[in-house]
């Protein structure tokens, strides 16, 4: 491959995706494909901005004439697709959004993708994807590949949908896809809307930490490189037409990953124990919350010989200290109107 078009490099896990491959494939051109909406921003890239393989566009997969232009004159011999609406609060307070994104702005890549070659051979269209189109689970089980779809906030059913446009095209039209499904992702750059920077940014600031419902509900939490690690294999090496989960068998209680954020958070600011914890405040459930987020990765470890690298309590202690040692990304970042909306939504 000579040209790999990535999209939403700009935001938080595009932005490690692009990093890796950047500097690992000097000889490939990577282009990064981003919209810079609220949750894009080129700090996450400041480092390799200046690499001589790197070219940044902006533009939105939303608009077809724009994309079909774009494929037309760099013919993407690979596409990396990560660009999307991705938070679910915001799905259930404005769907649309998603929707034109999510399913439009997917369907418009592929189409010119398909446009661009006759012969696929060497070509791939890998679509980046969540758990959550799984649904939810309760106390027992895992989600693995065979897993029927049933999504139920408007982000996890807007990734379904695209989901199924991939396969479609896949089945219908030959196009060379794969497909991986993810579960919560943690680490740096992500947008303080997420539980874990939102909880870091309001402890630094002696704030809320708003707790939906009972706190209950579980996550499997992996750290952010280790899925750019696992996109790099499946892209690489990954079956076409296939699909692959990828989790850090790591689950927590929202309520009790939030705890164990507090008294990180005392010990590196130096507050006296039990001190943040006290910020932790039950408010009103997110409408339609999944309980339970479980992946079974067994596939990706037997078939491709993916793991987690980092044990979690490495990668929280790495996740913590990058967010207090770059405040003014996270004061840039919740600069305008970030702090309004939160206050209106949740508190
Ligand atoms: P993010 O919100 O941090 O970043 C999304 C990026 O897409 C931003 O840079 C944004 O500017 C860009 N974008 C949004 N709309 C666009 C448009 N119309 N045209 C071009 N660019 C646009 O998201 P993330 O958390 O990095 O997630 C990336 C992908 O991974 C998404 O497809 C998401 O569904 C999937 N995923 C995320 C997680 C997670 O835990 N965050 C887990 C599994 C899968
Ligand atoms: P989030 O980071 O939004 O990811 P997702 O909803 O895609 O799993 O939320 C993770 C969990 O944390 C989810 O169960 C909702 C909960 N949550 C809170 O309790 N308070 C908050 O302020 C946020 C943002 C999330």
């Amino acid at each position: 491959m000579k040209k790999i078009l990535i999209t939403g490099g700009a935001g938080f896990i595009g932005s490690h995706v692009i990093r890796l491959f950047v500097n690992k494939y000097p000889d490939i051109q990577i282009f990064n494909l981003d919209k810079l909406t609220y949750a894009g921003n080129l700090l996450n890239l400041s480092d390799i901005e200046s690499k001589p393989n790197y070219t940044f566009i902006k533009g939105d997969i939303v608009d077809a004439p724009f994309i079909d232009a774009l494929f037309a004159k760099h013919q993407f011999d690979g596409v990396i697709h990560l660009a999307a609406e991705s938070h679910v609060d915001r799905s259930i307070s404005g769907p649309m959004e998603f929707i034109f994104t999510n399913i439009i702005g997917t369907a418009n890549l592929l189409n010119a993708f398909k446009a661009t070659w006759k012969d696929f051979t060497g070509k791939l269209f890998y679509h980046v994807s969540t758990d959550e189109v799984y649904g939810s689970l309760g106390d027992e089980g895992l989600f693995t590949e065979t897993t029927p779809y049933d999504p139920k906030s408007p982000y996890s059913a807007s990734k379904a949908s695209s989901d199924h446009i991939v396969r479609a095209y896949c089945h219908t039209y030959g196009l060379p896809v794969v497909i991986s499904n993810c579960s919560n992702n943690y680490g740096p750059n992500q947008f303080p809307e997420k539980l874990l920077p939102l909880m870091i940014n309001n402890i630094r600031h002696n704030k809320a930490l708003p707790i939906y419902g009972k706190g209950e509900n579980v996550r499997d939490w992996l750290y952010v490189i280790d899925h750019a690690r696992a996109i790099d294999l499946v892209f690489w090496k990954g079956k076409m037409g296939e699909t692959y989960n990828i989790g850090g068998n790591n689950e927590w209680t929202n309520i009790d990953l939030v705890h164990k954020l507090c008294e990180i958070m005392d010990r590196k600011l130096g507050r006296e124990p039990a001190t943040s914890a006290k910020l932790i405040t039950y408010v009103t459930d997110r409408a339609g919350h999944d309980l339970r987020y479980a992946i079974d990765a067994s596939k990706i470890k037997n078939e491709l010989g993916w793991e987690p690298s980092l044990k979690f309590d490495e990668g929280f202690d790495i996740t913590v200290d990058w967010y207090l040692s770059n405040k003014e990304w996270l004061d840039n970042v919740t600069s305008g109107d970030y702090q309004k909306y939160y206050d209106e939504q949740y508190l």
